[in-house]
């Protein structure tokens, strides 16, 4: 049955991971795989989580089923954290969600309910976007169409490109918008343009399909989620799905969120039965651990301000990271402006340079990022960053 299978090449993310592991050059720098890590490049369990855990751990009583849906506390929690309390939506009991393994799980799963309403329906993803967004969605069933959204040239975004193509985009269509912290370049639309989109939405009645994997990573847990709130007072239908892996640096636990608002409480009923029916046929009931730690969290008001705490601690080293890298680039000589890294947001920027610099910084720096020059600013530290710099400026 096998036989013909022919060999895959790695995933263009993960796969860095695996040669990073085996480079023995003791000055190696991994800038791949979006994965928080801190000043010594160690990806800590967070204390709350561990606090969580520990509670978690005292107080099971059961490994039995938690159903598809996931638990209710978690669910109710989650809506709260991002669509903020007393959304209107929630109001209305419009919303309806479930526990997924991970923002892919949530991805996955929705695309999949989108293909029962609407067999084959378009999904327009920003150029770029995520690399296995086009997988996640695709691979249900999803045909995948692309909108402009960030000039490499100028590193800035092409906001009235990304308008003049979704004009043309109506009823039926699905728009995926990054909700903060692009992933790959790191530059969001402004409070303004979230305006414009929502309006454009409103209007030619497509329906946003919103991934949010880096709450709390840009501005704020609520600043994050401005653009999204705003989207989901605006139209009738809206699509979320939500990763719980940087946040609570939760990444192998596997926690997310699939969140659907709907037409109306009835809609919402009928299409959460769809969806309950989606997740038993796929992977009929996510992971417990977990979410258990993230309702645990979210509904404690003292871990909930431990965990907030580490959650800025997180977002201001990796402000500081950027601020560092372009005066530390600037010192070393790099030609060019770097300044935008400075201005964008989350874990990831474009460095800019070619594909050949790329992997020239890996054979004779072992400095691993992936292909398009994206780099995890989460990666860097004062201790690497002169080398890094250095690098970078010799290969340019
Ligand atoms: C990334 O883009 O590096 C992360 O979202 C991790 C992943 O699964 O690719």
């Amino acid at each position: 049955m096998f036989e013909k299978f022919t060999s895959l090449p790695p995933d263009p993310i993960l796969g860095l991971l695996a040669s990073y592991r085996v480079d023995e050059n003791p000055n190696k720098i991994d800038l791949g795989v979006g994965v928080y890590k801190d000043e010594s490049g160690h990806t800590p369990v967070l204390q709350s989580v561990k606090e969580a855990e520990t509670r978690l751990l005292q107080g099971e009583e059961t490994k039995a089923y938690i159903g598809p849906a996931g638990t209710p506390g978690f669910n109710s929690a989650m809506q709260e954290l991002a669509l903020g309390e007393g959304h209107p939506a929630l109001i209305a009991n419009r919303v309806r969600s479930v526990q997924t393994p991970g923002g892919c799980g949530a991805l996955r799963v929705l695309a999949e309910l989108v293909n029962r309403a609407r067999p084959g329906a378009r999904v327009w993803v920003s150029d770029p976007t995520w690399a296995n967004h086009v997988p996640l969605l695709g691979n249900a069933g999803l045909k995948i169409e692309s909108y402009p959204y960030y000039d490499r040239a100028t590193s800035s975004l092409r906001f009235d490109e990304m308008v003049e193509t979704l004009k043309n985009v109506g009823e039926g269509d699905l728009v995926l918008l990054h909700a903060c912290c692009h992933n790959p370049c790191g530059a969001d639309l402004t409070r303004e343009q979230w305006k414009v989109i929502a309006e454009m939405a409103q209007k030619q009645g497509f329906t946003p399909f919103i991934d949010m994997a880096y709450q709390g990573f840009g501005d704020s847990l609520s600043d994050d989620a401005w653009g999204l709130r705003l989207m989901a007072e605006s139209v009738p239908e809206m699509l979320l799905a939500v990763s719980c892996s940087k946040n609570f640096g939760l990444y192998r636990e596997r926690v997310g969120m699939a969140l659907v608002i709907y037409n109306d409480a009835a809609a919402a009923d009928n299409g959460q039965s769809q969806l309950l029916n989606v997740v038993r046929g796929n992977y009929s009931m996510p992971p417990s651990h977990g979410a258990a730690i993230v309702e645990a969290i979210l509904t404690d008001a003292g871990l909930r301000a431990n965990w907030e705490a580490e959650l800025t601690e997180m977002r201001e080293r990796i402000n500081s990271l950027r601020s560092g890298v372009v005066e530390s680039l600037a010192a070393a000589g790099a030609p060019g402006d770097f300044s935008f890294i400075q201005r964008q947001k989350g874990m990831f920027s474009f460095l800019g340079i070619s594909a050949e610099q790329v992997q020239q910084l890996q054979k004779e720096y072992s400095i691993y990022m992936v292909d398009s020059s994206r780099i995890s600013i989460a990666g860097l530290s004062q201790g690497n960053m002169e080398y890094f710099s250095k690098a970078v400026a010799a290969v340019l």
